[in-house]
């Protein structure tokens, strides 16, 4: 099965971001944890990362032929893209969204997330283990 590993803007800064909030990781070394995960699940990993609305939404349409699920940490864009729901909702793949803070924990403008309503199972606070547990998660989905 193949499962699209989206994220969403500033991810690509990962590393040196706010690094006592993101820690000290990569987006590569993310990509590297999600691959590892894949052979471990056998899962085909598409790793995609984008500063761009509609980018994120012409990845999540193309899914529609290149895709059995979708993890996606819309970043930003949760807590403001209704196209983003709009564009999972149509495109009906089971979707788990993943943060790697507790966004809970976090500002209240975080708290609320337009994606949650039309993912599978949502994930948050666990670092780069958010993406791991939501490919396992998905691997049990797929079975
Ligand atoms: C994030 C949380 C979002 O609130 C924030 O805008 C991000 C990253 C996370 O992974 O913890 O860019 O999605």
């Amino acid at each position: 099965k193949r499962v699209l590993v989206l994220n969403g803007p500033n991810l690509n800064l990962l590393g040196t971001r706010e690094p006592e909030i993101y820690g000290s990781l990569t987006l590569k070394d993310v990509e590297s944890a999600c691959r590892q995960t894949g052979l471990a699940l056998d899962l085909t990993i598409d790793f995609r990362q984008s500063n761009h609305e509609g980018e994120l939404i012409t990845w999540i349409h193309d899914a529609r032929q290149s895709a059995d699920a979708i993890v996606i940490n819309p970043a930003a864009y949760s807590h403001t893209s209704v196209a983003i729901h709009d564009a999972l909702k149509a495109v009906g793949l089971p979707v788990v969204e993943v943060h790697l803070s507790n966004i809970h924990q976090r500002e209240p403008f975080r708290h609320h997330s337009f994606v949650s309503s039309v993912a599978y199972g949502v994930i948050c606070g666990f670092g780069v283990v958010s993406y791991n547990l939501a490919l396992h998660a998905l691997a049990e989905k797929l079975k």
